[in-house]
């Protein structure tokens, strides 16, 4: 155990399901040992049709276990051991077969058995066809098994193997990581980060950009700079050096944490590239797109002729800049602000601008998302969509942070 409350290395028993999703299973494997954990793996016979015992005990570096009747195993009561002798129990993929067995306590056969056994605690990741999970008795299952105390990452909205799209995709392999390590810090929020980011640069905007029209007056928008302040926060409790590139907000800058105050979108595009190289970038804040292409001196008198005309100039695209730089950090993440099409924009400004993240957040009228203290976040990668429930902005933040660290390593 770390000062930290961290587990060393913790003892994974990862339970694979027959879905088709299975085959993520062995590069989740992989990125778990990559984390310092030892990965013990149980097989359902299903799961054995898409990935072999072989494939996983190499990967694992262990023995795989599939059989409940197995004289060699069970001579030490072998379903009782591997339960006990695990600081967690991750199923992933999750299959409607085998929730559904969990939430009814059947033991038919090594999976059920040891989930039934096991005195740890459970994580699952759902993996199935969207009509799966909607259904009924899935959703009966699920009430049934959070009522249990299971916890779960995901599932995900996306494409599916089948062709359709909707919720059942698996998360993201960084994401289960980031649960199961949040998960075996003892934390009771999944999404906690550990020291994941220690050692490195985290460069994060935040907040609205004032416009000058004159002395005066300005153009801004509604943005209170909360989501990107409670980031760099979160990327400070996970052991990174922060430098939170700030409009201006009437929030206290987080301790710790390299606060640059600016104005106008041009000084946050100069404090921005001269605060790289950076690991990672996450562009939060509300940048406006168009300045005043000439700012009065003094305050603008109101006359009797018609009133100013205020011409204006796009403004520096401080995301594409920082993605295209020669300086390019790891991870550049954006934020997409939208009213129409969320989706559809957000694949658009990820193409557009080069990141490898857009945070698809529906800033509309009536959801409260700028200036308030809740979003609803979705996560749009060239891969696919995943769309996170509405939670607190510091959650959104913890959970951004880790699925950082999960890309990172
Ligand atoms: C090609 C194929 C893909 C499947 N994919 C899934 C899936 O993604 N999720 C799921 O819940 N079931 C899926 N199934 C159904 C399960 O394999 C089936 O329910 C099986 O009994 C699950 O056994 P297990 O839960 O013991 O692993 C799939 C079946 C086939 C033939």
């Amino acid at each position: 155990m770390t000062d930290d409350g961290t587990l060393q290395n913790p003892r994974i028993l990862l339970i694979v399901s027959g879905g088709i999703a299975a085959y993520k299973a062995l590069d989740l494997i992989r990125r778990l040992k990559d984390q310092g954990c030892s990965v013990r793996v149980i097989l359902t016979q299903a799961a054995m049709q898409f990935i072999t015992p072989l494939a996983a005990s190499s990967l694992s570096g262990q023995k795989v276990y599939s059989e409940i009747f197995s004289l060699t195993d069970e001579a030490e009561i072998g379903h009782i051991r591997l339960s006990r002798e695990a600081d967690l129990v991750l199923v992933a993929p999750a299959t409607a077969d085998l929730m559904a067995k969990m939430a009814s306590g059947h033991a038919d056969d090594l999976a059920s058995t040891v989930l039934l056994a096991t005195d740890k605690r459970v994580l699952i990741a759902p993996s199935m066809n969207v009509r799966m999970w909607e259904h009924a008795a899935t959703q009966r299952n699920v009430a049934t098994l959070k009522s249990d105390g299971v916890l779960f990452v995901g599932p995900a909205e996306g494409d599916m193997a089948c062709g359709e799209y909707g919720l059942g995709r698996m998360s993201e392999i960084t994401e289960i990581v980031a649960a199961v390590m949040g998960a075996v810090s003892g934390s009771t929020n999944m999404s906690a980060p550990l020291q994941s980011l220690k050692g490195k640069h985290v460069l994060v905007t935040a907040g609205p950009t004032h416009e000058p029209i004159d002395d005066v007056r300005y153009i801004a928008n509604r943005s209170s700079g909360k989501q990107g302040y409670a980031i760099a926060h979160a990327a400070k409790a996970a052991g990174a050096r922060v430098t939170l590139v700030s409009g201006p907000t009437s929030i206290p800058p987080p301790e710790g944490v390299k606060h640059i105050s600016v104005l106008t979108a041009q000084e946050m595009r100069d404090a921005t590239m001269e605060a790289l190289p950076a690991d990672v970038f996450i562009s939060c804040a509300a940048v406006a797109d168009w300045r005043v292409t000439k700012v009065s001196a003094g305050k603008i008198k109101k006359s009797k002729a018609r009133p100013p005309q205020i011409d204006l100039t796009e403004n520096p695209d401080i995301l594409t800049e920082v993605s295209r730089s020669s300086s390019r950090p790891r991870l550049v993440i954006g934020f997409a602000a939208e009213t129409d099409a969320l989706i559809q924009n957000a694949r658009t400004k990820l193409s557009k601008k080069g990141c490898d993240i857009i945070v698809a957040n529906d800033v509309s009228s009536g959801t409260d998302v700028m200036g308030g203290e809740e979003n609803t976040v979705h996560i749009v990668r060239a891969s696919g969509v995943e769309s996170w429930p509405k939670s607190s902005k510091s959650d959104v933040a913890r959970k951004l942070v880790a699925l950082c660290a999960g890309e990172l390593s």
